[in-house]
């Protein structure tokens, strides 16, 4: 069993949704605790504790009945709330068991589930997007961890050294403990095969804004394009690799039927736009260990990132 970290609260992207089907499960790992995903009949999706709470028989040998998990050694079931709904005749009554549980959510095509008692903030939305104009998941395994991707955004330093850009300003802000955001006025250095596009493109310039929730999960809107991309990690195996969720978004829902044939290329091309801009990131930060090191001026929004980190609400409390 791998070390339990004390993570901050959070909605964690665990897995695409149609990873799992109507009555089935899926045994997940989430830092160093292990838990069941199941999908009930109905469609609706719930979390538990893996062991069952009786005998502590793997509920990853039972099966989905009425929306329940059913164990197979004395058939205890549990629902998605973890509530035992159904147990053969004893001295409990069913309303007297409870397992451990997680709340799960599923949306832009994924399964989260939050970290902590029960949802603190809700899965950030796409700004002025419409739905379904978003982008099928791309799923990366970064051999970072995930700190080192969530600081990323802040590092301004970086931008030009890594993605060749210039960053002219940019202004820190938060709406809550949850959230951290900054907007940055970028200007394009022409260096990469894809930045040639970029000025092609008459894109020189521009306004970018991060909004970070719960230090995992960011969105990021061009604020000229009207574009957004969204990108949920989930920190694994010891905390030391991420798994990087990557949704793009179009600023408009399509209208014209020309543009709704069209809307799944353009989706799959700014995609892989908005990836090739993030790539150059992962082998140079690839076993990076963050940390608050010497400092100076010009990190003065990697320490703002610093601040919000250390203040995030963390789950389990008592670690
Ligand atoms: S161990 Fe699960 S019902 Fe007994
Ligand atoms: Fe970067």
């Amino acid at each position: 069993m791998t070390e339990q970290f004390f993570l901050p609260q959070s909605w964690y992207p665990i897995c695409v949704s149609r990873e799992i089907k109507k009555k089935q499960l899926k045994p997940i790992v989430f830092n160093g605790t292990d838990w069941l995903l199941f999908r009930g009949g109905d469609g609706k999706l719930g979390m538990v504790s893996r062991f069952c709470p009786h005998m502590g028989n793997d509920l990853a040998n039972g099966k989905v009945k009425d929306n329940c998990i059913a164990c197979p050694l004395h058939d205890w079931h549990f629902n998605a709330k973890g509530e035992c709904k159904k147990m053969p005749p004893s001295n409990l009554k069913p309303s007297q068991v409870l397992t451990g549980r997680l709340f799960v959510e599923e949306k832009y095509g994924l399964v989260f589930i939050f970290w902590g008692e029960k949802p603190l903030f809700e899965i950030p939305q796409f700004t002025g997007i419409v739905n379904p104009a978003y982008s099928m998941p791309l799923v990366h395994q970064l051999q970072n961890p995930y700190l080192a991707v969530g600081l990323n955004g802040f590092d301004t330093w970086h931008f030009c050294n890594v993605h060749n850009r210039t960053v002219f300003s940019y202004t820190v802000f938060s709406q809550n403990i949850f959230h951290i955001g900054i907007n940055l006025e970028i200007g394009l250095i022409v260096r990469r095969w894809y930045d040639y596009i970029i000025k092609f493109l008459g894109l020189l310039k521009s306004n970018i804004q991060l909004d970070y929730y719960g230090g995992n999960l960011i969105m990021v809107h061009n604020k000229m394009t009207g574009h957004c991309a969204f990108l949920a990690l989930l920190p694994n195996e010891g905390n030391e690799t991420t798994t990087l969720y990557f949704i793009v978004a179009l600023p408009k829902e399509s209208r014209t039927s020309f543009l709704r044939i069209i809307e799944k290329p353009r989706l799959s091309f700014l995609r892989f736009m908005s990836f090739s801009f993030l790539k150059p990131d992962f082998p140079i930060q690839k076993n990076m260990r963050p940390m608050k090191g010497i400092l100076t001026t010009e990190d003065a929004s990697a320490v703002d990132f610093w601040t919000y980190w250390d203040k995030l609400p963390r789950y389990p409390m008592n670690k």
